[in-house]
């Protein structure tokens, strides 16, 4: 299929420098009447009214480049006609179901099963947000192995509900907050390029996945046996960090020696973002429980779910509930967002793309000082901004400077990372090369730009 067409022509197009008059109007009612812990339009100040693909337009007529997506939501564009349309069609015929069975939902749930290796044969829908899938994991982790202790990784972000903050590593996010849930325990991941040990790729053995090993083994580690280690195979929120190829197989090797659950959360990576339809794929495992969510409901209408492998499916009726389990028009819409996937091979389209822009970001990093590192698989990428490339020193305010930078010349981008250093890429995925060749010039005026004022 070609993406073009999906959207609006003509992007990057920047009529009046954002804010423009409209959009400022829109801000300041929010920040008047709004709470203060709004976050978004303080590092991206517009009001926007429609989106298209991998485009999105402002009130005053501005049309950006999207390589934010929603936060990794909307990786079969904006506005999919597909998608729409059958959401529409859901609309006038059930929208609300609790868990009471209903057509959308069974063709959800064999959609879900089809593309899932065979093993992880149970889904459970929760509460709507990724962080509620987060939490349901959990629970039945614990439910299973009658143990509390939880094993998180550095550089984790699972979720802002108690649970799930518990095991996001992120201290701004909780230190107003503490304590959460108890024996929650974090282990280095394998984040190459800032090592925990020290080491080079080249010469180490995974000493971060044998620290897993050494704090399981030793009794005087303090860390009392865990009922699952939560791990994400491709770090989103920590920097878009893809660990070397041994490191996810080898945790789940770990966990499987000391009967520890594995899950991984897809919340994120899932759903073609990485190159395959789940990240976990990359690294020839098979999880026990999986989160999904994000793309999961089509057009961005909340939904999540765990799967997991049907042995742990113990848990007796009403042990996890919610009034929103599930949703009807999510499971229409998303559904048709899945075929939309298979259909066009977005997996490869996006492994294919992602490599290309990686080149690009490659030629970034080797031409500019202030990047550290260019990173990432698929459409999950990241440029880690540095003072300079031998102190490594974190630079939270250059990568600021370049989101602004290109947010004024047409172009959508988050920040994340550990120091909030990390220009982070996350288009829909129906990003066409035209688009991510411009969004990509964009980046790197944005970077020279940064770089020369220092
Ligand atoms: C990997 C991962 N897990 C969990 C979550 C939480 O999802 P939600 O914000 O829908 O609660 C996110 C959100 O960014 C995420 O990236």
């Amino acid at each position: 299929m070609n993406f073009r067409n999906l959207s609006f022509s003509g992007a990057p197009l920047i009529k009046t420098v954002p804010p423009g008059p409209k959009s400022k109007e829109y801000l300041d009612y929010q920040f008047a009447h709004e709470g203060s812990a709004v976050s978004y339009p303080r590092g991206m100040p517009m009001a926007i009214s429609q989106a298209k693909g991998a485009t999105v337009k402002d009130v005053d007529g501005n049309i950006y480049i999207d390589f934010f997506g929603g936060a990794g939501v909307m990786n079969v564009g904006h506005s999919n006609p597909e998608v729409i349309e059958a959401a529409s069609r859901q609309l006038g015929e059930l929208t609300h179901s609790l868990d009471i069975p209903n057509p959308a939902r069974k063709v959800m749930v064999d959609t879900l099963l089809s593309l899932l290796p065979g093993a992880l044969n149970k889904i459970f829908f929760g509460g709507p947000t990724g962080s509620d899938a987060v939490e349901a994991a959990v629970k039945l982790a614990k439910y299973n192995k009658g143990r509390y202790p939880m094993i998180a990784f550095e550089g984790s972000y699972h979720g802002m509900s108690a649970g799930a903050l518990s095991l996001s590593s992120g201290l701004s996010f909780k230190e107003d907050f503490l304590p959460l849930i108890p024996e929650v325990h974090f282990v280095p991941y394998a984040y190459c390029y800032r090592c925990a040990f020290g080491r080079k790729p080249e010469t180490c053995d995974l000493d971060c996945a044998q620290y897993l090993d050494h704090i399981l083994e030793d009794p005087h580690s303090g860390v009392g046996k865990p009922a699952a280690v939560i791990i994400e195979a491709i770090q989103g929120e920590g920097g878009s960090i893809v660990p070397p190829d041994p490191f996810v197989s080898r945790i789940k090797e770990i966990c499987n020696r000391y009967d520890i659950l594995m899950i991984v959360d897809e919340i994120q990576a899932g759903f073609c973002r990485t190159g395959k339809m789940f990240a976990f794929e990359h690294f020839g495992v098979i999880p026990d429980i999986i989160t999904l969510s994000k793309a999961l409901g089509g057009a961005g209408f909340p939904i999540s779910c765990i799967a997991y492998r049907d042995n742990l499916d113990t848990w007796p009726e009403g042990k996890h509930i919610g009034t929103f389990r599930g949703n009807v028009l999510a499971y229409a819409a998303g559904r048709v967002a899945l075929n939309f996937m298979i259909k066009n091979n977005l997996a490869e389209h996006t492994l294919t793309l992602g490599n290309l822009m990686l080149s690009w970001l490659k030629e970034i990093e080797r031409d500019s000082n202030i990047v550290g590192e260019a990173r990432g698989k698929g459409l999950m990428l990241g440029i880690e901004l540095v003072r300079d490339k031998v102190s490594k020193e974190p630079a939270p305010e250059l990568a600021r400077k370049v989101r602004t930078f290109c947010h004024r010349h047409g172009l959508l981008i988050e920040i994340g990372g550990h120091y909030s250093n990390v220009a982070r890429f996350l288009p829909p995925l129906v990003l066409t090369e035209e688009l991510a060749k411009k969004g990509t010039e964009i980046f790197a005026d944005a970077v020279k730009n940064v770089e020369k004022s220092l």
